[in-house]
């Protein structure tokens, strides 16, 4: 954006905060959308197209940032108890609304529609965005359910070990037949991640617990055979009992994602909307500094279409679970 547009984003923002100041936006997403439509015609202009293409990595740059923004809290139920940077979290919601309805689960992050990406000391090696010295591997976004969002949106309010996202497209998935169509059949079980706060816990001492959760049986890959979607995430995704060819192709799918993926370095005041049909994403390693300094975003999931997700909800909710 230029800073014309970052300082007319900056204003739809401060008059939103004026009027509403209790920060609710699981109350309120509509009324955010409807903000949304005072941004600046080419910022929606360029997201409209981007989401007709389908492109599958989108990345605004140039977002207003607290000049005075406080240091990056220990854990999200830190930031969640101060309130820390909802000015960020609103521009991350008027941006994203563009693209798609804001949602989130129950079982995360106490329900929040925006969470915070933050190390946590004790929480290093975990398998969640807590951890900083454990790879992220590449993976869809809650990988385990059908109403999965759209899109992931990654907005860096810090990172200064310029510590970079992990992205690889489904176009690099080029298996020969006949394990591709292994791929597009339903031979995968696909498990709520540890971010999901579900029970069995599923620790590296315990990893058979992952067997006992509520999962879903269906395909890696889906969709328009020439052009398909992707759904895998190798820590959460294993092959139905016994099916070794199934097996192998998710193997092979894995190996492929991992030699084509590339280094997305965000900077502070940039967000990047990754499609989660199409691609796939993860974190490097990083040392936490615990000092107020560290890496910090705002992450939350879009779907295209809100009602989609009511197939599996008892309620009409922006909250799964
Ligand atoms: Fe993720």
């Amino acid at each position: 954006m230029s800073d014309d547009e970052k300082n007319e984003l900056a204003r739809v923002a401060d008059e939103y905060l004026a009027a509403h100041p209790v920060w609710a936006p699981l109350d309120d997403a509509d009324g955010i959308r409807l903000e949304a439509e005072r941004l600046p015609e080419g910022v929606r202009r360029f997201l409209v197209a981007s989401r007709g293409a389908e492109d599958a990595v989108i990345v605004v740059a140039n977002l207003p940032l607290d000049e005075n923004l406080v240091p990056t809290p220990p854990s999200w139920q830190v930031a969640e108890k101060e309130g820390a940077a909802i000015r960020e979290e609103l521009v991350l919601l008027l941006i994203g609304s563009v693209l798609g309805d804001p949602f989130g689960w129950v079982n995360q992050q106490n329900g929040r529609l925006v969470h915070d990406v933050c190390p946590s000391k004790g929480h290093e090696n975990s398998l969640t965005s807590a951890s900083s010295q454990q790879q992220l591997t590449l993976h869809t976004e809650d990988v385990f359910h059908s109403c999965r969002g759209d899109y992931v949106a990654l907005m860096c309010l810090r990172n200064p070990d310029v510590v970079g996202t992990t992205v690889a497209l489904v176009e690099s998935v080029d298996i020969a037949e006949p394990m591709r169509q292994v791929l597009h059949q339903d031979r995968f079980r696909f498990f709520p991640d540890d971010s999901h706060n579900v029970v069995p816990q599923h620790t590296a001492e315990n990893p058979s617990a992952l067997e006992e959760r509520p999962h879903e049986v269906a395909s890696v890959l889906f969709g328009p055979e020439e052009t398909p979607y992707l759904r895998i995430d190798a820590d959460f995704t294993s092959p139905v009992p016994g099916d070794a060819e199934a097996e192998r192709a998710m193997n092979q799918a894995v190996d492929q994602l991992a030699v084509a993926a590339e280094r997305v370095v965000l900077s502070p005041g940039e967000a990047v909307f990754i499609d989660n049909y199409r691609a796939v994403h993860g974190r490097d390693t990083f040392t936490p500094r615990y000092d107020g300094t560290d890496r910090w975003l705002k992450r939350t999931s879009l779907v295209r279409d809100l009602r989609r997700t009511y197939v599996r909800t008892k309620s009409r909710s922006r909250l799964l679970g």
